[in-house]
């Protein structure tokens, strides 16, 4: 059975006594609410990373991911910081191919794929994102547009790397825009990646595999987001800022 996952993305937000508020709020409430059935992943900017592990202790159910690593393994590239470091501080999941790094950022889908190799080099679990712009999904081509990510990012891994990845499908155009994806837009992308996974790796593979809806979601649309067949979970930017709404989206299954 695939996982549900709920990761929050903080972006660039969050000083350090805003990040250790936010995440003592989120880990009590996990708690106390017993939420359960659902991995939540906090994904900070990196100074937090070793703060908000320590505060998340051993809670079963919630887990650390980063928003990045390098495409290098180690060595002289000031101001990076690889898979390998970010694992040995505990680190599970790392966000990889963002839009907002795709496009600011210029990571193409050649650099990603070697992002996502070191990842798995050093046990952290990619969380893969893709998506379209506004101006394909007005011209049609968007499903082709996405799967073309996945092909040129991730079709080069073995079937015990694939397994181990997850992915998260971000239409730009709903990214911290309040325009969410349709449930039935999200749903019919991600049964087409699905299909997309298990034509090279195979049914089972891509049914194992967990695929998350990321874009202006909130408590008030999680629910029919996740009530669709092929969406299991939701990368979420705005509304992880805020424990109340994070929470109740892990409660949305
Ligand atoms: P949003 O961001 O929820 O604020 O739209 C999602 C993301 O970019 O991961």
């Amino acid at each position: 059975m695939r996982k549900k996952i709920i990761a929050g993305n903080w972006k660039m937000n969050m000083t350090f006594d805003e990040g250790q508020k936010l995440t003592s709020e989120i880990v009590n409430m996990f708690k106390d609410e017993a939420v359960k059935d659902v991995i939540a992943v906090l994904n900070p900017p990196f100074p937090h990373i070793f703060p908000v592990k320590k505060l998340i202790g051993d809670t079963p159910g919630i887990a650390l991911g980063a928003q990045n690593c390098s495409a290098m393994e180690s060595g002289a590239f000031t101001g990076e910081v690889s898979a390998k470091i970010l694992a040995s501080f505990g680190v599970q999941y790392v966000i990889l191919g963002h839009s907002e790094r795709r496009e600011y950022f210029k990571e193409d889908n050649e650099l990603l794929a070697l992002k996502v190799k070191q990842a798995l080099a050093h046990g952290l679990t990619p969380i893969f994102c893709c998506g379209e712009s506004l101006e394909i999904r007005m011209a049609g081509t968007h499903e082709s547009n996405v799967k073309f990510q996945l092909t040129e990012s991730l079709f080069d891994l073995s079937p015990e790397d694939m397994a181990k990845v997850v992915i998260a499908y971000e239409p730009i155009w709903a990214i911290g825009t309040g325009k969410t994806a349709t449930a039935d837009q999200a749903q019919e992308m991600h049964a087409a990646l699905r299909r997309h996974i298990a034509s090279k790796f195979g049914k089972e593979l891509a049914n194992n595999t967990s695929i998350l809806y990321g874009g202006s979601a909130n408590p008030g649309n999680a629910k029919e987001l996740f009530s669709k067949e092929d969406v299991d979970g939701g990368l979420i930017g705005g509304a992880s800022l805020k424990s109340r709404d994070f929470i109740d989206i892990t409660k949305s299954f």
